[in-house]
């Protein structure tokens, strides 16, 4: 059920695993010169990675109309938050009030509790990421950055410590947020129910919130924030077809 280092919940079957060990390795030693690595790598996407990608395209078309920023509650390696700066590069290069801001531990879990069930991977440290990662996705975010219109305003910030105190501190150093897309990604209830409550005035009518894991019997802490926070019935939660976990709300 765990990958060797990190935790992460894998529910392939032994066939499928092999297959994603040979992908990886296909990756690792690919031949593909440097100078055409990036360009290429759309050669490694499986359709479970793509499936993500178009998701957060479509996502991405909904908050194109609405004023405001982009929060990512659980950020992990990055890859959601570089998606979604290169999207905003394609779509809106010039949106400088599209700032694109992370909140992790860099240490994993922290503040797990009994609303998070009883599977063995939902623990304090879980999803933990190698040391002094954040700077390595500093650079990652960066480079997007650079290689795009505006590129010496920064408009990225990672907030790093746990999520029930920074999201609040965030939120009363910035009093002019407004929050065009929250994607909520923590797995656990204590800090999505603090990031939820937070946000909360800095919503309005058009704001999308994105959840990673509503309904989902492995990490149903998610989904009791959600429903302590906001009424559920006044919210239309919706999905695309081509992701089965991901879900979304338009607020209304
Ligand atoms: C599933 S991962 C996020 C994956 C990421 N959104 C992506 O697109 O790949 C969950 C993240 O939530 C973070 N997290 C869990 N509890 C936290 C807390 N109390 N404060 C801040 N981050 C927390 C973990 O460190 C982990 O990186």
């Amino acid at each position: 059920m765990k990958t060797e280092k990190h935790d992460a919940i894998v529910l392939s079957s032994e066939d499928e695993k092999d297959h994603f060990k040979l992908f990886t390795a296909l990756l690792k030693n690919t031949p593909i010169p440097d100078d055409e690595i990036l360009a290429n790598v759309g050669a490694y996407l499986t359709s479970k990675n793509l499936s993500r990608i178009l998701f957060f395209y479509e996502i991405y078309q909904k908050i194109l109309p609405t004023h405001g920023m982009v929060m990512e509650f659980g950020v992990r390696w990055g890859q959601t938050l570089s998606l979604v700066a290169a999207l905003r590069s394609i779509f809106e290069p010039f949106n400088r009030h599209r700032r694109i801001v992370g909140f992790d531990t860099f240490a994993g879990f922290v503040g797990t509790s009994d609303k998070d069930g009883a599977r063995g991977q939902v623990a304090d440290g879980s999803f933990s990421v190698s040391a002094d990662y954040e700077a390595h996705l500093t650079e990652i975010l960066a480079s997007q950055e650079a290689l795009n219109p505006m590129s010496h305003l920064r408009r990225f910030e990672l907030v790093k410590g746990d999520a029930v105190e920074t999201v609040p501190a965030y939120l009363s150093r910035h009093p002019e947020t407004l929050v065009s897309l929250a994607i909520f990604d923590f797995d656990i209830y204590r800090p999505t129910r603090a990031a939820l409550e937070a946000i909360k005035p800095h919503v309005f009518k058009g704001t999308v919130l994105v959840f990673d894991e509503l309904a989902d019997d492995i990490f149903p802490g998610e989904t009791i924030a959600l429903r302590e926070v906001f009424d559920i019935a006044n919210l239309r939660i919706q999905r695309f077809p081509m992701t089965s976990r991901i879900s979304y709300v338009v607020l209304e």
